[in-house]
């Protein structure tokens, strides 16, 4: 075996900095050979062997590859953590943590997930003999009542949710996971590490998107979990190289040079966020108004006490059916009709009809999911045009 330290060291997690200099330098001490301030694309996928098993700590990219590296230790320093395990997707991620339990095993899941999480629930796993119950996560007593002790072995903790942005008390989740011996996972896509840290407050692993805020611009997909527990990431680490569904080198690039900007960038999305809610709260043609940073928000008490910040996601439910809802979102000049989030323009759509198709109606009804719900990714627009171009789009709408 080699005795060259890799680079970059996994262990340069910049502890004891405050976020905006973590996002900035954790893991991307500037490059030894020519002193590239910026971690370089390794567009490569396999590294030389000077004899055999003599590697610099790069073998095959599959299994490892340093602007991969550095992007795990990255995410890792941004949640608190030691271990950050990239994928390919949000989605690689979540079906990589299924891949970790056996049939027979029971997870617990919010009942309002990512439609795309749901379909790998129940169309990839449920057929392997993964057990799965969906239940609200702001109701303790139900979610109580869901756990089978000795046979539930995750919780999968969404919060705030996608699309109707319920926040759930991750402290209360986590202790609730661990009485029974199930791990607690956060998935922290809308949140950010820089609005909140699951892993602080008890969970045991994070998940993410890094396809939405992490990079920013929508420009990559890309997914991440990360956790404290060495066990847990040597297991994620095993499946990774196993299954095989990493990121390559410049997505990895893109989405560090994302990440150097989360917090400036999650601070003004905010700020137009809760501006936008407040101007549609007070609009004759809402009908409620969902945003974690009201008042009137259900759980607003706990995502002020366990989140830093509220977001820059909002939902709201139009006074109109389907076809008005539809003219609605397809009205917007700023705001672009598309799927995904928390990209530097604002994306508008509408769940029901886009990225909640996969989930049947009924469910979506039980769920509270309506026709005419708007969800909105507030962007870095200037806040007067995103505001213009909302009372346009209703006018729009208005003319059948
Ligand atoms: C909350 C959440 N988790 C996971 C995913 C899946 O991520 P990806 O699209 O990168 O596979 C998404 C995608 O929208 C999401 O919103």
């Amino acid at each position: 075996m080699s005795t060259v330290k890799p680079w970059p060291p996994r262990d340069d997690l910049c502890e004891g900095n405050g976020f905006g200099t973590r996002a900035i330098h954790a893991g991307q001490p500037a490059e030894p050979v020519t002193g590239a301030v910026m971690v370089p694309i390794y567009q490569t996928s396999t590294f030389v062997q000077e004899g055999v098993g003599g590697h610099k700590g790069y073998e095959y990219a599959r299994t490892g590859n340093p602007t991969r590296t550095a992007l795990e230790t990255c995410l890792a320093s941004l949640e608190g953590a030691r271990h950050g395990v990239c994928f390919s997707s949000g989605c690689a991620a979540t079906s990589t943590v299924l891949h970790s339990l056996s049939p027979g095993d029971h997870v617990v899941s919010s009942d309002d997930v990512y439609g795309g999480t749901w379909r790998i629930f129940e169309t990839v796993f449920r057929p392997l003999g993964i057990e799965f119950t969906y239940v609200d996560l702001c109701d303790l007593d139900a979610a109580q009542a869901a756990l089978r002790p000795g046979q539930t072995r995750l919780l999968w903790i969404e919060t705030p949710t996608n699309p109707l942005l319920k926040v759930i008390d991750i402290a209360q989740m986590a202790e609730l996971a661990h009485s029974v011996g199930a791990r607690a996972l956060v998935d922290n896509t809308f949140a950010t590490p820089y609005f909140q840290s699951p892993l602080a407050l008890g969970a045991d692993a994070v998940l993410h998107s890094t396809t939405k805020y992490l990079g920013g611009h929508s420009d990559v997909v890309g997914g991440a979990v990360i956790t404290n527990e060495d066990e847990f990431a040597a297991e994620m680490f095993r499946l990774q190289n196993s299954i095989g569904a990493t990121p390559g080198p410049q997505d990895c690039f893109l989405t560090l040079r994302g990440i150097k900007t989360l917090h400036v960038r999650m601070d003004r999305h905010q700020r137009s966020a809760m501006a936008l809610a407040r101007f549609l709260s007070e609009h004759e043609d809402v009908e409620r108004v969902i945003y974690p940073g009201l008042e009137s928000h259900p759980q607003h008490e706990v995502a002020a006490r366990q989140m830093h910040g509220f977001g820059g996601m909002l939902s709201f439910e139009l006074r109109a059916d389907l076809a008005r809802a539809e003219r609605f979102v397809s009205s917007t000049q700023v705001m672009t009709l598309a799927e995904s989030l928390g990209g530097v323009e604002s994306l508008i759509e509408l769940p029901a009809a886009m990225t909640h198709a996969s989930v049947p109606p009924d469910v979506r009804q039980a769920i509270g999911i309506a026709d005419g719900l708007v969800r909105l990714s507030v962007g870095l627009e200037d806040e007067q045009d995103l505001r213009e171009d909302l009372e346009q789009a209703f006018a729009r709408s208005r003319q059948p």
